[in-house]
């Protein structure tokens, strides 16, 4: 089986493609570099052995995509652009890229008639918790321009859906993806200042940054800071593999990526400390605007779904986060 990859070189691409070439797909990547490189994809190659077929292109050409993905039999759709602070600033950057480049994939699939896709959806489309865990029947109501056009994006893809169900569509909502693979050759790796805890932690371990900030302490949560539900990225990707395998079942089902388990920002902290051996100062700051207290997962649609669930731990994804992190001190330079 083949799958056409779109943003395959970024951080959860690269992932998935390890995981995919080690179960024995034929891959094609296509992505525009604009926040990954071709040295990501050297790594999967010497990871696994393996080669793909990479080809770089924006989603918004319809053209060029067109004749990439011809002889594919599904795709799994990563490109876009995902920084909740920087989409507030530019909003039409991501209607476009993540809407208008999503609609430009969808034609591009149907002109070549494949209708299997596994779509990167997020948590965010939930918005301000009503209840607790967030299960997918949870009201969708995000609160920033990024969280919006994934939601967009569900709405058309439901569409499709209703008009055409042959099509065979699986919406995956991502929790707080983090870690690195375990062999330290591919990982995260953040243009300029960190936006997310987990790689901002690890850049002041190694010692580029003089300490965190820890955005607020007096939310209502066991210990004041925010809760999140976070995820190795190798547990996420292989989510990608059991819903590409389950979809023999025609429907268009959002299905939630998470562990069900929270942890706060100090939690974080503290583990990563232990993994590291490193100490991760610290400063309490205000409150970043737009964040929630707490959310997690209700994980227990994909297991019954898909028959996915998370199997790796804390300890894990901090552990593999600074082997990525010391071994690759500037990212992906060389
Ligand atoms: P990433 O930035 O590392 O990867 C995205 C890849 O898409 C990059 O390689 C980039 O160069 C490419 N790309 C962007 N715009 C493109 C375009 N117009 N045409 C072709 N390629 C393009 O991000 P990631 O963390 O791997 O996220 C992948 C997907 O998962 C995104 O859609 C993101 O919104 C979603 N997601 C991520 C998270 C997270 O925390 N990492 C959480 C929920 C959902
Ligand atoms: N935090 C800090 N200091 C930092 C960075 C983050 O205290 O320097 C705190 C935040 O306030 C929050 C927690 O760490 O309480 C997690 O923050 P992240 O920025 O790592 O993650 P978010 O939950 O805010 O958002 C991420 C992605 C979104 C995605 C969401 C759910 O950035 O795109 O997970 O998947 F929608």
């Amino acid at each position: 089986m083949k799958i056409f990859i779109t943003g395959g070189a970024g951080y959860i691409g690269t992932h998935t493609c390890v995981e995919l070439l080690q179960k024995g797909y034929d891959l094609v990547v296509y992505d525009n570099f604009s926040n990954s490189s071709a040295e990501a994809i050297r790594r999967v190659e010497s990871i696994t052995g393996k080669t793909l077929t990479l080809i770089i292109g924006d989603i918004r050409d319809e053209d060029t995509m067109m004749a990439a993905m011809e002889g594919c039999d599904a795709v799994i759709h990563l490109a876009g652009l995902k920084a909740v602070g920087e989409s507030v600033e530019k909003p039409l950057d991501y209607y476009d890229n993540n809407v208008h480049g999503t609609l430009c994939l969808l034609r591009a699939m149907k002109i070549n008639n494949i209708k299997t896709l596994v779509f990167s959806s997020s948590a965010t489309v939930y918005g301000n918790p009503i209840e607790l865990p967030f299960t997918e029947r949870h009201p969708l109501q995000p609160t920033n321009p990024y969280g919006q056009t994934k939601l967009v994006v569900e709405e058309i893809l439901r569409d499709l859906y209703r008009s055409d169900n042959s099509w065979k569509i699986i919406i995956l909502r991502y929790f707080n993806p983090v870690g690195a693979h375990p062999s330290g050759l591919i990982g995260e790796n953040p243009q300029g200042i960190p936006n997310n805890l987990m790689p901002y932690i690890a850049q002041v371990a190694i010692g580029r940054r003089e300490f965190l900030n820890v955005f607020g302490n007096d939310y209502p949560t066991h210990d004041g800071t925010g809760v999140r539900d976070y995820i190795h990225i190798v547990d996420l990707a292989q989510g990608h593999i059991k819903a590409l395998e389950a979809l023999e079942l025609p429907q268009c089902t959002p299905i939630n990526l998470g562990t069900g388990q929270g942890y706060s920002v100090l939690d974080i902290v503290k583990a990563f400390s232990n993994a590291s051996r490193k100490e991760v100062p610290y400063i309490i700051a205000p409150r970043r605007p737009g964040d929630i207290a707490e959310f997690y997962a209700d994980p227990s649609f994909a297991q019954e779904f898909i028959q996915w669930s998370a199997s790796k731990s804390l300890e894990d994804m901090c552990r593999d986060t600074w082997n990525f992190q010391f071994k690759n001190p500037d990212g992906y330079r060389l």
